[in-house]
């Protein structure tokens, strides 16, 4: 017979060792938006909260810079946005084009794959993009129902340009989906200006929140779509409310509809919405707007500029495509001296309390990532990262020219008058 479980041990209270965050994300949060979060819980239908709601959506109409009425929140992180969208937008054996330039590329398809849809992906090397008369081919030759693009890829670093796609996708009726998660905020993105229908993001990247939440936008075109497969749930359905004649999208929790009247004047009852996390994206909203997107993604590129100018002065080879890196996040070739790098990370971290990324697949043990994202995107992150950097690296037998790599960020910054 089991013994019934006495509770007497109760682990100490979590205290977690300060970090400077310099990965591909989660960064450090921005202090105004931890304090956000300890704000004191409403009812998910006082008026006070449903006004909260109505503000996260107006503040999110700019950071994507948009006039899509329907943006707002998906509980969950980036990967439910994407979820959300993906299965709302894909019914049943739809074509779906997936180009592929890195692993969250691979993780649109087999959410698309998911989701029933019918996946051609085109796949492009790591460290590189596609040129638009390729996708554009593709998007021709297929005529899919959804193009599911990443805009920036952390794992590989690499952006790839939209412009130009969005007259594709009307001339063969296609709806324009992007995964902008890593890249919003840090890098330049205009949703109605790129002809976008379906854009999801997260907030633990250039938008220095934790991750928890999803905020996405959807086009009228992409609401039309959606609103066709609407079907309530029972329990909740209004009298006389009639179901519409598409497909009922499979998810319950990720179903767009729904959630569309949860965040509609309707205030259909969905979920209970992520109270806490509401706030957090409301401060994140606020705190990126207040510097101004252009201002932010000017820092971005500064910020980047100083920490590859320090990198390549140490002899340090930066990773893929010059053309198209992201701004917020540097891909750098691990020395052979380094082996799979992993010792060297983990000086970082325990030495320096500076955490550094690796990637995923190929380039798993072949290359760092240092993210310059957000909150933490700043001068003296930069040089504490190149200094520890140097002494983590002469530690382990490669030797960089003396303070080279802090000069040269000095250089970039005083160049800039920053
Ligand atoms: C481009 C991109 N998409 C999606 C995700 C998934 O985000 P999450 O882990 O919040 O679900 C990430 C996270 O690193 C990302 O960089």
């Amino acid at each position: 017979m089991r013994q019934p479980i006495e509770n007497k041990v109760i682990t100490p209270a979590l205290d977690p060792t300060p970090r400077l965050l310099m990965g591909p994300g989660p960064i450090d949060v921005y202090p105004r938006v931890s304090r956000a979060m300890a704000m004191p819980m409403l009812g998910q239908f006082d008026p006070e909260f449903t006004g909260f709601m109505n503000e996260t959506m107006e503040l999110y109409r700019q950071v994507f810079r948009t006039r899509n009425q329907w943006t707002f929140l998906i509980d969950g992180t980036a990967r439910a946005g994407i979820e959300a969208c993906l299965g709302s937008l894909i019914a049943h054996g739809d074509k779906v084009l997936v180009p592929m330039f890195g692993r969250f590329g691979h993780l649109l398809a087999e959410i698309a794959f998911r989701a029933g849809g019918h996946v051609i992906s085109i796949e492009a090397e790591w460290g590189t993009v596609f040129t638009t008369d390729q996708i554009a081919e593709a998007v021709r030759h297929h005529r899919p129902r959804v193009l599911a693009l990443v805009h920036g890829d952390t794992s590989t670093t690499m952006m790839q340009p939209f412009e130009g796609l969005a007259e594709v996708c009307r001339e063969t009726d296609t709806l324009f989906y992007s995964d902008a998660t890593a890249s919003i905020a840090g890098n330049p993105f205009d949703t109605d200006t790129l002809g976008l229908d379906a854009v999801s993001t997260g907030l633990q990247k250039c938008m220095s929140g934790p991750p928890g939440t999803s905020p996405i936008t959807l086009s009228d075109r992409a609401a039309a779509v959606i609103d066709n497969r609407r079907h309530i749930e029972g329990g909740i359905k209004p009298e006389g409310a009639v179901d519409a004649t598409g497909p009922r999208i499979t998810s319950n929790y990720l179903d767009l509809a729904m959630i569309m009247d949860y965040w509609s004047p309707k205030r259909l009852n969905h979920h209970t919405e992520a109270t806490s996390m509401l706030y957090a994206a409301h401060e994140c909203a606020r705190v990126v707007l207040e510097e101004g997107l252009d201002t932010g993604q000017a820092r971005h590129r500064l910020t980047s500029r100083a920490l590859r100018g320090g990198l390549e002065a140490m002899g340090l080879k930066l990773f893929g495509d010059a053309e198209n890196r992201m701004a917020n996040v540097t891909g750098v070739v691990i020395p052979d001296v380094c082996g799979d790098g992993e010792a060297l990370r983990a000086a970082m971290l325990n030495d320096f309390g500076i955490e550094i990324g690796t990637s995923f697949g190929p380039l798993a043990g072949k290359i760092w990532r240092i993210g310059t994202m957000g909150y933490v995107c700043r001068k003296a992150n930069v040089l504490r990262c190149l200094a520890s950097l140097d002494a983590s690296l002469r530690r382990s037998g490669y030797e960089a020219p003396a303070n080279a790599g802090i000069d040269a960020a000095y250089d970039v910054y005083d160049e800039a008058g920053a």
